[in-house]
């Protein structure tokens, strides 16, 4: 209670300060610039910061709601914002692992909550369920960040700011480079026959890159033959396709909505004695994927994966760059997207273009994958 109080009063002065032009937020620019990006000024911040800017020089208390440890990515995910957050940087970080399961983190932030974190830093499992407690957070004056997928609230004010990847255009760079590709080698596109193991049902990574592949099935008349979830993870990856195996004998494009589906799918196909790869005219089974981990790389170099599509998890300095900028009392981007790339077996499409944007696409060396820093 003492903690909503002074927020109230002290967000009061930061408004009229912003008002009269004596804030550093007129002129402190966000940490970030984002094409479609809106922004939280330091006075809307303020109803919920004002006693974290209290407390400058202290440690910060971040509670850390993560989705879980499904993949490969999120393993990654979870190492940047741990070796960001560190003590040694000033941070006290409180991480809570919610299994894949809403309800847990739902938990998890009622307990942030109950702690009086400086902070809350969400990635949420699903885009929607969220306005209760994001309401208690607001309603408790702490500051929340939505990070890699997003929430869909009806009151945008429920958080401060959102980092994270476009996934849909994940999906239409995939599925453009598909046609260039087919296109390029003489492949009728009627003659395509795709499954798509799609993620965890409802999450924004899954919503974009099936709604990416869907639109282009409408545009240039692909056979979508499934689309089932396989979570994310790499064995329910495995079990889809060796079910979708048993439904079709015509499969010759598998779009995986992540890399552990990927290997899951590269087992079930090759125990099945398909051979991987991009010639599908010759029978190999293309197969497509989501993330570009250090693991999935060494897959396009040895040609079970044709394309992987780049979904970048390093997102601990991204959200400490929020936090610092509000700590500072700056505007910060209300929504930035991160630049990724776009990984190929070879050269055949060298650059794809979406909404009039063109995108190189990279031919994977081992120098690539020598670089990848997951
Ligand atoms: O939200 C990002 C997605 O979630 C990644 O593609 C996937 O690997 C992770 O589990």
């Amino acid at each position: 209670m003492k903690k909503k109080m002074i927020s109230t009063i002290l967000a009061l002065s930061m408004v009229t300060a912003v008002l009269t032009g004596c804030s550093g937020s007129g002129s402190g620019t966000a940490a970030t610039t984002a094409a479609k990006a809106d922004t939280t000024t330091a006075a809307e911040a303020a109803t919920t910061k004002a006693d974290s800017a209290d407390d400058s020089g202290k440690t910060l208390t971040i509670g850390f709601s993560q989705v879980g440890a499904e993949s490969d990515w999120r393993t990654a995910n979870t190492e940047s914002m741990k070796s960001t957050f560190s003590a040694e940087n000033g941070y006290n970080l409180i991480f809570d692992d919610a299994q894949q399961k809403q309800e847990n983190q739902i938990t998890a932030i009622r307990n942030f909550i109950q702690q009086e974190v400086d902070y809350i830093v969400l990635a949420p499992v699903t885009e929607t369920g969220w306005d209760t407690v994001l309401q208690e957070a607001k309603d408790a004056g702490i500051l929340v960040i939505i990070v890699d997928r997003m929430v869909n609230v009806s009151d945008d004010s429920l958080y401060t700011a959102w980092v994270g990847s476009d996934f849909e255009l994940e999906g239409q760079k995939a599925a453009e480079w598909l046609n260039s590709f087919a296109t390029a080698k003489g492949i009728d596109p009627k003659s395509l026959n795709i499954v798509d193991i799609q993620g965890t049902i409802g999450a924004s990574a899954q919503i974009g890159r099936t709604k990416g592949l869907q639109d282009a099935v409408d545009k240039y008349g692909w056979n979508l033959l499934e689309a089932t979830t396989g979570e994310f993870t790499q064995a329910k990856g495995q079990e889809v396709m060796e079910s979708m195996l048993k439904s079709y004998d015509n499969i010759n494009v598998v779009y995986c909505e992540n890399d552990n589906e990927a290997f899951g799918a590269i087992d079930a196909l090759e125990a099945a004695g398909k051979t991987v790869g991009s010639d599908i005219a010759n029978g190999e089974v293309m197969v497509m994927s989501f993330d570009s981990t250090k693991a999935s790389l060494t897959d396009v170099l040895s040609k079970k994966i044709t394309l992987n599509t780049e979904c970048n998890p390093l997102h601990g300095p991204r959200v400490e760059d929020i936090i610092k900028a509000l700590e500072a009392g700056q505007t910060v981007d209300k929504k930035k997207y991160v630049d990724e790339s776009i990984f190929a077996v070879d050269d055949t499409v060298k650059s794809v273009t979406v909404d009039g944007n063109s995108y190189d696409v990279t031919v994977v060396t081992q120098d690539v994958i020598d670089q990848r820093a997951y």
